[in-house]
């Protein structure tokens, strides 16, 4: 069993978040790489995915579309589980009580469950640093309201983040039956 956590990052989070999951799936005896997504050379190659984004303005990032879109016949045909490293801060739940994991949901997350059919989707809150915002962010750190919706911090889970990777490597354990198959089913 050979897998890869394919990641699109901004700023690193959404990287240590893969490269943790790699890490995990190696500790449970799994052969497992984290890799962005412009270096998965062969994706042929791998038995299951995850599939990882940095969440802005709502939406995965254009490279990890499009990876998913490019790659649509042979993720349809893998075990595949999806997250997004998005929402910051210590709340869990909106201001009309909604948990922020599920109204984070990026947009594009409903077409991928039709054409790859994801074993999973999850949202992991994220890391805001000002200091390191780039050109196309920059206005960020001077917008009063930014102060509010983007608190400063590494808000990642890893407790959350370790239990959901775990999940996924005994998954992968559990042989799951092809449909239409006999394989499995009493005899007599
Ligand atoms: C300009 C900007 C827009 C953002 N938009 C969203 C968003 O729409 N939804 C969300 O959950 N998080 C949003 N975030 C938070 C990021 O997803 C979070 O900081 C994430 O950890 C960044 O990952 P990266 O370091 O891998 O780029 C935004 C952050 C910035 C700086």
């Amino acid at each position: 069993m050979k897998a890869v956590v394919v990641y699109a990052s901004k700023y690193g989070s959404t990287r240590g978040i893969a490269e943790f999951i790699a890490e995990k799936f190696r500790q449970t005896g799994m052969q497992a790489e984290a890799r962005h997504t412009g270096d998965v050379q062969n994706p042929g190659d791998y038995d299951a995915f995850v599939i990882g984004s940095a969440v802005y303005m709502e939406h995965w990032l254009k490279e990890a579309k499009e990876f998913v879109t490019g790659n649509r016949d042979l993720l349809a045909n893998r075990p595949v589980w999806l997250f997004s490293s998005g929402p910051l801060g210590t709340r869990t739940t909106d201001a009309q009580g909604r948990d922020l994991r599920t109204v984070a949901e990026p947009k594009e997350i409903a077409g991928f469950r039709d054409i790859i059919k994801p074993r999973d989707h999850r949202v992991f809150f994220g890391v805001y640093d000002s200091s390191k915002l780039g050109f196309g962010h920059r206005m960020m750190r001077i917008l009063p309201a930014a102060r509010n919706l983007f608190p400063e911090g590494d808000f990642r889970d890893w407790n959350d983040i370790e239990a959901w990777a775990i999940s996924i490597a005994r998954a992968l354990e559990t042989p799951q039956a092809t449909p239409g198959s006999n394989e499995g089913a009493q005899e007599g």
